[in-house]
C-alpha cells in the first residue's frame, strides 16, 4: 500500500532522545524546573552559535517579538513589516502597541521590496520588522541597513525560520539590532514551543530578562514594568539544548534533500522554484515552488493528497487578506499576492527519504507539468 508523504516531521536523533529523556528525569528528580543549569547552558551556547552577546530564552518567537518590540517603545509609531509572513510578525507590533505599515515583496521573490519599503517611511516610522521568510535573507541587507542608519529606524530581525542562515558567512540573528527565533513544533530545532532573543545590547537583554518573569527587576528587588511567565520552562530547554546537537546534521540534510529537488525540476516550465542569491546560505526551512498563474492551486493540493498521498500546501496567506487585519491600508502589496498566492510548499523535512522525493517529483512532472 502507498504510505502518505506529510508535509513535515521533527526529527530528532536517537542518542538526543536518550539524552533528553535522562536530562528530564533529572529535572525532576531535582525538583529544577526553571532558571537551572540547561537554561544558563542553552543561553551560553545559542549566544555562541550566533555571535551575540545575549541569548534570551522566552516561551515562543512572538513573546520575544513583543518584548523586544516594546523596549523599542513603539506606541502610536509605526513600524514597517512585510505582509508576506506569519500572522504573528504583524500582530506583535499591534501587542506592543504600535500600527503595522506592510511592505510588498519583490515581483518574484520572498525578499522584503526595499523599493516599497523607502516609499513608505514617514516621520512616524520608528522601526523595521524584517523577516528572513523561509529562511531566505535579503541580498540587499547592506542597503536595508543603511536605510535604518539614515532615518534612525531600528532593525529587528524576525528570524523564526532562519535558525543556521547565513549571508556572507554572517548568522541570521546577528544583523540587526536584535533577533527573534522560534522553536514551535516545525521549526529547525523544536522543543514543542519556545523562542528565543539574541542581541549585542545589553539593557535590551536585562528588560527581556525582566518582562519574562512578570517583571521583576531583581537588582532593584521590586516590579517596575508589566510583565508575565514568558521564560521558557528548565524542561523545554533541555530539550533544545541537547536539540541543538542535532543543528549540524539536520542542516546538512535539509540541504541535501533542497539540492535533490532543484535537480530534477529546475528546468519545469510551469514552476520556479523560489531561490536565495549565491550571497545567501539559506536554512532551508521549506522547499516552496511558484505554480504559473493559470494554474488552479486548490485542485493541485486536493489531487496530490487524493490521488499521489502527497500533502502540499501554500506558505502562507498575505498578512492583509487575513480578516483580523482588515484595518490595516494594504496598498502595493501585489506582489506579496503573486508569490504567496500561487506558492505551494513540498513536503520537506529531515528524514525524507529519496524514494518519497521522486514520488514527489514525478507527481508535479504528470499533474503540474505534463497534464494529459
Ligand atoms: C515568520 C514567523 N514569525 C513568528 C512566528 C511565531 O513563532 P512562535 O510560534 O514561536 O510564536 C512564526 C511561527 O510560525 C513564523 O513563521
Amino acid at each position: 500500500m502507498t504510505e502518505d508523504i506529510p508535509l513535515f516531521r521533527q526529527y530528532y536523533s536517537k542518542e538526543t532522545i536518550v539524552k533528553i529523556k535522562t536530562d528530564i528525569e533529572s529535572c525532576l528528580n531535582d525538583s529544577i524546573l526553571m532558571f537551572g543549569p540547561r537554561t544558563e547552558d542553552l543561553e551560553k551556547k545559542f549566544a555562541g552559535l550566533i555571535g551575540v552577546k545575549h541569548a534570551i530564552s522566552v516561551n515562543s518567537c512572538t513573546t520575544a517579538l513583543t518584548i523586544c518590540l516594546s523596549y523599542f517603545e513603539i506606541q502610536s509609531r509605526q513600524i514597517l513589516v512585510p505582509s508576506a509572513s506569519f500572522i504573528t510578525s504583524v500582530s506583535s507590533i499591534e501587542f506592543a502597541g504600535g500600527h503595522p505599515v506592510l511592505v510588498d515583496t519583490k515581483s518574484d521573490s520572498l525578499d522584503l521590496n526595499i523599493d516599497d519599503l523607502e516609499k513608505k517611511i514617514t516621520p512616524e516610522t520608528k522601526g523595521v520588522l524584517w523577516v528572513h521568510l523561509l529562511g531566505h535573507i535579503n541580498k540587499e541587507y547592506d542597503r536595508l541597513k543603511n536605510i535604518c542608519r539614515k532615518h534612525g529606524l531600528f532593525l529587528l530581525e524576525d528570524a523564526a525560520h532562519a535558525l543556521g542562515s547565513e549571508i556572507n558567512n554572517m548568522p541570521a540573528g546577528c544583523l540587526g539590532d536584535a533577533a527573534c527565533f522560534s522553536f514551535y513544533p516545525t521549526k529547525i530545532l523544536s522543543c514543542g514551543s519556545g523562542g528565543m532573543i539574541t542581541t549585542n545590547n545589553d539593557d535590551l537583554a536585562d528588560y527581556a530578562k525582566q518582562k519574562r518573569l512578570f517583571g521583576w527587576n531583581h537588582e532593584k528587588g521590586l516590579v517596575d514594568t508589566y510583565g508575565n511567565d514568558w521564560f521558557l520552562d528548565e524542561i523545554r530547554c533541555s530539550i533544545l539544548l541537547n536539540h541543538m546537537n542535532d543543528l549540524e546534521y539536520i542542516l546538512a540534510n535539509r540541504k541535501k534533500l533542497a539540492d535533490y529537488y532543484t535537480k530534477y525540476l529546475k528546468d519545469c516550465r510551469r514552476i520556479k522554484i523560489l531561490m536565495c542569491d549565491d550571497s545567501v546560505k539559506p536554512s532551508h526551512y521549506q522547499y516552496a515552488v511558484l505554480l504559473n498563474p493559470d494554474i488552479d492551486r486548490d485542485h493541485v493540493i486536493k489531487v496530490f493528497k487524493s490521488k499521489y498521498k502527497i500533502a502540499v500546501k501554500g506558505i502562507y496567506r498575505p498578512c492583509h487578506e487575513e480578516p483580523v487585519f482588515s484595518h490595516l491600508i494594504n496598498k502595493d502589496l501585489h506582489h506579496t499576492e503573486n508569490v504567496l498566492n500561487k506558492s505551494l510548499c513540498l513536503p520537506f523535512y529531515c528524514g525524507l527519504t529519496q524514494n518519497q522525493q521522486d514520488r514527489v517529483i514525478s507527481a508535479i512532472l504528470s499533474e503540474i507539468e505534463n497534464p494529459s
